[in-house]
């Protein structure tokens, strides 16, 4: 082919991945930057159990997208190597939203399968039997999202040695806590802080690496990808991109990603593509979905609305409920004082992608 017209044409069977599963928001790379503090934190609220003493307990709270999960799995990880005396299990309430379902999970991370007919009481006495012949830290991720807190009380009172991580996207989760259950917890608070543009691109460039053939990338298209992930301080934006932009590419057999796929992939998305399926419940989305028709309203006139599109929660809940998803970013809230006195103007948060 001489003129080499088709240099710039990708063959059937050729892939511009190299790994494809490195974008998976889950993937855990080998080394974590800009998170040392954040684990060194960690390690040390765990670390008495490493000389058979009793953990501090901590709760991670922080922005979604920003590695709370990928930190605590990471020091997770850490800890599964230095010892065979702690156990370490991972339970997201998200999925796993009420006691029951924690045990069960918990049970399962544990090795132990006998679980059938037995109810919450009994699988806590195997949780505590099996804990209590060593050490155990337990992480609840998105506890926010958790219904019922029950499992909580029985660790803290029935387990001798651990720690108890909680994470959420919401630190106003912990003012609500039952108070038995606060007193017997008392966490640390670990705040994790937004990236920085510049480490926002070296999180997105470390990924890269283990997910694309080199040289693959337009440096025009990549620095767009960074932009918009840094604008929406969340690199699931930028891991969302850099897939869907080199998906657009294969599709046109392009050997290279340039800026006009990212420009497509972004045309195609909006903030709810990112984040909405993970970081909401249905409530939240129903609420959220309220805000988006009824966009700068006052939040009492927006709850009357919600009222008469079905929805039941009380005007506590409701406006809780806003107020979480103005802490995920969904929803800005304005404090205006008029006459009647202070209200709060609810407005939808855009992205400008
Ligand atoms: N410091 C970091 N280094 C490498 N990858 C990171 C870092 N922080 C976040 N990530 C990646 O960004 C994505 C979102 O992080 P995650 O821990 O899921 O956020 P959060 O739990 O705060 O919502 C994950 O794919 C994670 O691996
Ligand atoms: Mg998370």
């Amino acid at each position: 082919m001489s003129m080499g017209l088709f240099d710039d044409v990708l063959g059937a069977g050729e892939s511009l991945f190299r790994n494809e599963d490195a974008l998976e928001y889950e993937f855990l790379p080998k080394i974590l930057p800009y998170r040392e503090r954040e684990q060194k934190e960690l390690a040390r609220l765990v670390a008495p159990l490493l000389e058979g003493r009793n953990g501090r307990n901590a709760l991670i709270h922080g922005a979604p997208g920003i590695g709370k999960t990928a930190a605590a799995r990471f020091v997770m990880r850490e800890l599964e190597d230095e010892s065979d005396e702690i156990e370490v299990c991972y339970v997201n309430c998200w999925q796993a939203n009420t006691t029951y379902k924690v045990l069960l999970e918990l049970c399962d991370a544990l090795g132990f399968k006998f679980t059938q007919n037995k109810n919450s009481t009994e699988l806590m006495k195997v949780i505590a039997s099996i804990v209590n012949k060593k050490s155990a830290v337990l992480v609840f991720d998105e506890i926010d999202k958790a219904e019922e807190f029950d499992f909580l009380y029985s660790l803290l009172e029935d387990l001798f040695k651990k720690s108890i991580i909680l994470i959420t996207n919401y630190k106003s989760w912990l003012i609500e806590l039952d108070e038995r259950i606060k007193s017997r917890l008392t966490p640390e608070l670990i705040e994790f802080k937004q990236y920085n543009d510049k480490e926002t691109r070296g999180i997105l460039e470390q990924r890269s690496e283990f997910a694309f053939v080199p040289g693959v990338w337009e440096p025009k298209a990549f620095d767009l990808v960074v932009q918009k992930a840094a604008l929406a301080k969340d690199v699931r934006t930028g891991l969302y991109l850099m897939r869907q932009a080199t998906l657009k590419a294969e599709a046109k057999a392009q050997k290279k990603i340039a800026e006009e796929h990212v420009k497509e992939a972004l045309g195609a998305m909006d903030e709810f593509t990112i984040k909405s399926s993970e970081d909401l419940t249905d409530e939240e989305k129903f609420i959220y979905d309220v805000v988006k028709k009824h966009d700068g309203k006052k939040i009492g006139e927006l709850f009357n609305v919600y009222k008469k599109e079905g929805g039941k929660a009380s005007y506590k809940t409701f406006q809780r409920k806003i107020a979480s998803l103005d802490e995920g970013k969904f929803v800005t809230l304005e404090r205006k004082t008029g006459e009647g006195g202070n209200t709060t103007i609810v407005n939808r948060k855009i992205t400008d992608f």
